[in-house]
């Protein structure tokens, strides 16, 4: 099928390429000059596990073609993906204007039947709303239909979720775009829910928001543990083998982050506010996550009662491993309300990037976690990277000037901490350990 997808961002680039591995003819339009320059060369814009390979691919067989041409893209294209970004607001409301910037801009070339699709995730009511508009810039009623796709990608595993993904939600209220989604998606053979735009818009912001509670709650649970003597992960351990409840995303730590679950639960609570109908677990759910991700700083303060002028390493900046992606980051916060305190921070990321020396350009950055480790007074395990697993604890409790572990994300051993004689050892949920 010709295919045309608006935006090559995350989603936008993962979806273009996705489709052209099966067998369709895919344009993707991008209007960041840089960015296309970089994707017509076969070099990744963003971290994702495959991409490289996958990208370099589709530009030998020529199946994914990137261009600034709008006029090309949709003229070309019986379905048009509309993949741009959708930002919440400070007052936690979906910023749609990218969308409407892309219905302006392609209004003039739908000049046939052409199924109009929403990839980004927008608040419910915006298939309804895109038809509209289309109408109001004079798109003759029979030449587009307007479907939800959302889309489930996890970051860093997302081209293996388009393939392998547990499901397809498409929300139409048109048999005939219907009939062509069902045709666009049969050779990927992953179940199919086909419901009216309003569920499927839906589907998507419950998805992350119930993920989400799931977390929070076990982040209070886990707070519970370490009052009355529990182990967070052997309770998670218990809870997971009912199949009612399942084993993922039962893990406690610091907080979600990321470019999703912060914003789509806000959004979520907006939604519902607008409807008169409030989401009081998930508005609980947003306030617990945001008490979760500054809770090192609270560890570290009823350690130290002062706190000025300590030292603190930050092992890890990105939301969660294997990504470059700091967007609402744990991290962030932490470090934020370590400098308001006067704290010196140090931090190592195996893959930090430039936008967070452009957050914070005056905290050290250390090219090494041993590195990071030397001479501070404590030290706070922000994401659960492989190499911070198998830490040398002798070592850093060598280097440390004061070995304090405040382990964010539950990934030391206890016995482990004991025999390297560590200081102190904070855990989210399974005990704390004091010399
Ligand atoms: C999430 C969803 O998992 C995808 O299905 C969805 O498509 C995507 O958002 C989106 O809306 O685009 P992603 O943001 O990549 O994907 O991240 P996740 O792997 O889901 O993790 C989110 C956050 O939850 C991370 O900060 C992670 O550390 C945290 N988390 C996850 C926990 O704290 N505990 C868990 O048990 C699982």
């Amino acid at each position: 099928m010709n295919i045309c997808v608006i935006g090559a961002g995350y989603v936008g680039l993962i979806t273009a390429l996705c489709f052209g591995k099966k067998e369709n003819k895919v344009i993707c339009v991008e209007k960041d000059l840089n960015k296309l320059k970089m994707l017509k060369n076969g070099t990744p814009t963003i971290f994702e596990e495959g991409l490289d390979e996958l990208l370099k691919e589709s530009l030998r067989v020529a199946s994914v073609q990137f261009t600034e041409d709008f006029e090309l893209g949709i003229k070309s294209s019986d379905i048009i993906f509309i993949a741009v970004g959708t930002p919440t607001n400070d007052n936690w409301d979906v910023d749609i204007a990218q969308v409407d910037e892309v219905i302006n801009l392609i209004s003039p070339y739908i000049d046939k039947y052409k199924v109009i699709v929403t990839k980004s995730t927008v608040p419910v009511g915006t298939q309804k709303y895109i038809k509209i508009k289309f109408l109001e810039n004079q798109v003759p009623k029979g030449n587009f239909d307007v479907v939800s796709n959302p889309e489930f990608l996890r970051e860093g595993k997302a081209i293996y979720d388009f393939f392998y993904g547990d499901k397809i939600v498409i929300g139409c209220d048109s048999l005939k775009a219907e009939e062509t989604m069902k045709k666009l998606y049969e050779p990927f053979n992953i179940k199919m829910v086909l419901t009216n735009p309003e569920t499927a818009e839906l589907i998507k912001y419950t998805s992350n928001a119930l993920l989400s509670v799931k977390i929070s709650f076990m982040n209070e649970i886990a707070n519970l543990c370490n009052k009355v003597g529990a182990d967070i992960d052997v309770i998670a351990y218990a809870l997971g083998l009912d199949k009612r409840i399942s084993p993922l995303f039962l893990k406690a730590g610091i907080g979600y982050g990321g470019s999703c679950f912060p914003k789509d639960t806000k959004a979520l609570v907006k939604i519902s506010e607008n409807y008169n109908c409030d989401l009081d677990i998930l508005r609980a759910t947003v306030n617990v996550n945001e008490k979760q991700r500054v809770l090192p700083v609270i560890i570290l303060k009823e350690y130290y009662k002062e706190v000025e002028d300590k030292v603190v390493a930050i092992l890890g900046l990105t939301f969660k491993p294997d990504t470059d992606d700091i967007r609402e980051a744990p991290s962030l916060y932490i470090i934020e309300e370590l400098l308001k305190s006067k704290v010196n921070v140090k931090a190592y990321d195996p893959m930090v990037t430039k936008e967070i020396k452009n957050i914070f350009p005056d905290i050290t950055y250390s090219y090494d976690m041993y590195e990071c480790l030397a001479d501070s007074d404590a030290v706070i395990i922000c994401t659960e990277w492989s190499e911070f697993y198998n830490i040398d604890l002798f070592k850093a409790q060598e280097l440390m000037r004061e070995s304090v572990i405040i382990d964010g994300r539950n990934i030391l051993d206890k016995a482990k901490i004991k025999e390297a004689n560590i200081k102190a050892y904070y855990s989210i949920g399974k005990g704390n350990i004091r010399n």
